[in-house]
């Protein structure tokens, strides 16, 4: 038989509607442009391998001798013990005394939070995260049926978060304390006496804090500990990849650690048990991950001078930009620049007109939680710094035309 087309189409569930990952979704439209024959430069998503930057060749070689080897069967589901112990390690040599069996490998970082997220939250419960947020919080919150509960982040305060206003965000319902440094979207660091008023917050409250410390090894004025260093008792669970620093996104090798408190123990139960049911992270990269925390790390040093280069010729260049301010990041490849719109305007149509226009792909601030009128967005600036000059002239044009002309989308 034909296929039929007066057949209503299948109906899908009703929690796709509020599962909203801008990041990617803004890539329909940015498509849309590129058929019509202009250029489109990517600045949407943190991936920089299609800048040049390279995986570094000892975690190929491990992952190509496991393919070869044929380690091409299925992992344990909580990760190879070698990668388990390899991140233990790291920890331990970082101030957090971890033990392989609180190790879990994961399918990237996101992963790690999906599994962690679905361990600890009910429907209607509700999960604190800052505003601006990395999307994939919001999104499985919203898929769990639970309520995002956004705590603010100061742009006038290089992006700190208000721990004062997070405080009085903590109800009965709140089960989990979503922590992001260095931070994607803002490229913030977040000072001492911040980390230490999370971790007093969820001592004082009992509430596991889930800290992505993905970028931990980008800020560009050396490591950031990780949280639990601060307190090996807090309860926390911490969450990294190869994707960032190690500079292997696709590979989705990832892992997460919990805390020793034998308060989390039904928390490492969970978490396993759900692991289970997904047999196991993708097999061969699993080799990657001990030579890359017990191997030559020199190509971090590299990549975040390369960062930092690019992060101050973004500010610099933005800042000099009439009606557009940006705060200078610390850490990992985003900054976050505010963009003084015209009475009606929303920052979507400020980043689609400017993708229309110019091609430049970038991510609206409403995409990460921020108003829709303040005139937030993203910039990814992996590219090199002369590709950056020329996107920021473009920039620059736009936003005097934009601004003069009074422009909605
Ligand atoms: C803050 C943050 N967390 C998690 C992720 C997901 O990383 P992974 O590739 O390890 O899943 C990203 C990716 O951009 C991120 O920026």
């Amino acid at each position: 038989m034909p296929p039929t087309t007066t057949a209503p189409a299948v109906a899908v569930a009703d929690r796709v509607s509020a599962f909203t990952y801008a990041i990617r979704n803004i890539v329909a439209e940015a498509k849309r442009v590129e058929a019509t024959g202009t250029r489109v430069r990517y600045l949407n998503i943190g991936d920089p391998i299609p800048f040049g930057f390279r995986t570094p060749a000892h975690l190929v070689d491990a992952v190509g001798r496991a393919v070869r080897a044929n380690d091409n069967g299925y992992a344990p589901s909580s990760g190879l013990w070698r990668a388990r112990e390899a991140v233990a390690a790291d920890f331990t040599r970082r101030h957090l005394p971890t033990d392989a069996d609180r190790v879990i490998i994961t399918n990237g970082t996101s992963e790690g939070i999906e599994l962690a997220l679905t361990a600890l939250v009910n429907a209607g419960d509700e999960v604190l995260m800052p505003v601006p947020t990395y999307p994939l919080y919001t999104a499985v919150t919203a898929k769990l049926g639970a309520r995002a509960v956004l705590y603010p982040a100061d742009p006038e305060h290089d992006w700190l978060p208000d721990v004062e206003a997070l405080g009085r965000l903590i109800t009965r319902r709140t089960r989990a304390l979503v922590v992001i440094d260095p931070n994607n979207p803002t490229g913030a660091v977040y000072s001492d006496r911040i980390r230490r008023h999370l971790l007093d917050l969820s001592d004082h409250h009992g509430l596991p804090i889930l800290s992505d410390e993905v970028y931990g090894d980008l800020a560009y004025d050396g490591p950031v500990a990780p949280l639990g260093s601060l307190n090996p008792d807090a309860l926390i669970l911490s969450f990294s990849s190869l994707s960032k620093a190690y500079l292997a996104p696709g590979w989705r090798a990832g892992w997460l650690a919990v805390g020793r408190s034998p308060r989390l123990d039904p928390v490492v139960a969970a978490i396993q048990k759900l692991a289970d049911g997904r047999l196991c992270s993708s097999g061969p990269m699993q080799y990657a991950i001990a030579p890359a925390l017990t191997g030559d790390r020199s190509h971090q040093e590299a990549f975040c001078a390369a960062l930092r280069v690019r992060a101050e010729l973004t500010t610099r260049r933005l800042n000099a930009i009439s009606g557009m301010r940006c705060v200078q990041p610390r850490g990992a490849f985003y900054a976050m620049p505010r963009v003084e719109l015209p009475p009606g305007a929303s920052d979507e149509d400020f980043v689609l007109g400017l993708l229309r226009d110019t091609g430049i792909l970038c991510v609206h601030g409403s995409g990460f939680g921020l108003p829709r009128e303040d005139g937030f967005f993203r910039v990814v600036y992996l590219a090199s710094p002369e590709e950056l000059s020329t996107i920021y002239d473009l920039m620059a044009d736009f936003t005097d035309r934009f601004l003069r002309e009074g422009r909605r989308a």
